[in-house]
This record gives structure tokens, sequence and C-alpha cells, in this order.
């Protein structure tokens, strides 16, 4: 389903909703341009599973973890893979990240996931474009 955000509330407000539909065990690809909303999203995401702490970019440092706290055992990770090169998979298997792939536990947001080669097939794909007059596209696959 596609939305259109016209304000960064707005993107945040529908990362808030998504949140709603996530259980543990998903891995979430946020792909797009520069500046066209993924982060933004990710933090309405960690908003709606309750986690107070601010959400920045996790632009040189790949991953950064979040407790969520109505769910003692779940976490939230969020990754951004831009300043890798293109086939960084062996960069991101020694974080451990692929052995986060479908842990019940684990909710996983990925920014530019284009950089890595090994995608999980379970994953969820949404598309992020900054149209004309400042509006945001976001596709979320499904209903919300
Ligand atoms: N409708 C909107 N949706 C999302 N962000 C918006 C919107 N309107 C304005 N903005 C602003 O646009 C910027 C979007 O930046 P954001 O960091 O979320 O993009 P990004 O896709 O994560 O970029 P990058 O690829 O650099 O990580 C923010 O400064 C945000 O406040
Ligand atoms: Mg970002």
């Amino acid at each position: 389903m596609e939305f259109i955000t016209k304000s960064t509330k707005e993107t945040q407000d529908l990362g808030k909703k998504f949140a709603a539909t996530l259980k543990g065990g998903e891995v979430i690809l946020l792909q797009g341009d520069l500046g066209s909303g993924k982060t933004t999203f990710v933090q309405g995401v960690a908003q709606g599973l309750g986690v107070s702490r601010v959400i920045t970019s996790p632009t040189f440092i790949l991953m950064r973890t979040y407790s969520i706290p109505h769910a003692t055992d779940l976490s939230l990770y969020h990754l951004d893979l831009y300043r890798l090169e293109h086939g960084a998979d062996r960069e991101i298997e020694a974080l451990g990240v692929f052995d986060l792939w479908g842990k019940p536990d684990a909710i996983v947001c990925i920014e530019w996931p284009e950089r890595i080669k090994k995608i999980p097939s379970h994953a969820i794909r949404i598309t992020f474009s900054l149209e004309e007059n400042d509006h945001h596209t976001i596709s979320i696959p499904g209903t919300l």
C-alpha cells in the first residue's frame, strides 16, 4: 500500500502504525534515496515499540540495538549500511547480523540493504521516495 506523508511527524506516525503489526522475527528493508525518510520512519517504529531513546542514524557504527520495554525479550536492531561497499557481506557477517535473521526476539530494520547480497526471503521491503513539493511516498506491503 502506498502512503504519502507531508511532514516528518506523518512519517514517524506511519512507522508507529507499522510497528503495531510487528511480532518479532521480522527483517525490514528500507530502500530509497538519501533523505527520503528511512531513519525518520525507524524513529516512529521505535516509538511504537515503546523505545524512549532517541534514534539517530547508525551510519558510522553500522548497527544500534535498542531493548523494547514492553516485551523484555525483544530487541530492535537498526542498521545503516550506506558507507559499506557493495557486496559487504563479510563485514556484516562479522557483526553477527546474519545470526539475527528470523530470530523471534529480534526486529531488524536495515537502511541501504542493497549493500549486501544475503537477504532473507521473508524480509519486508519498504520503499521511500522524495517527490516534488516535498511529499514523501512510502510503500509498505499489504495494509496497515
Ligand atoms: N514527509 C517527510 N517524511 C520524512 N522525512 C521528512 C518529511 N518531510 C521532511 N522530512 C525531513 O527529511 C529528512 C529525512 O531524513 P532521513 O534521515 O529520515 O532520511 P534517510 O532516508 O534515512 O536518509 P539516509 O539515506 O541519508 O540515511 C529529515 O530531516 C526529516 O525531518
Ligand atoms: Mg538514514
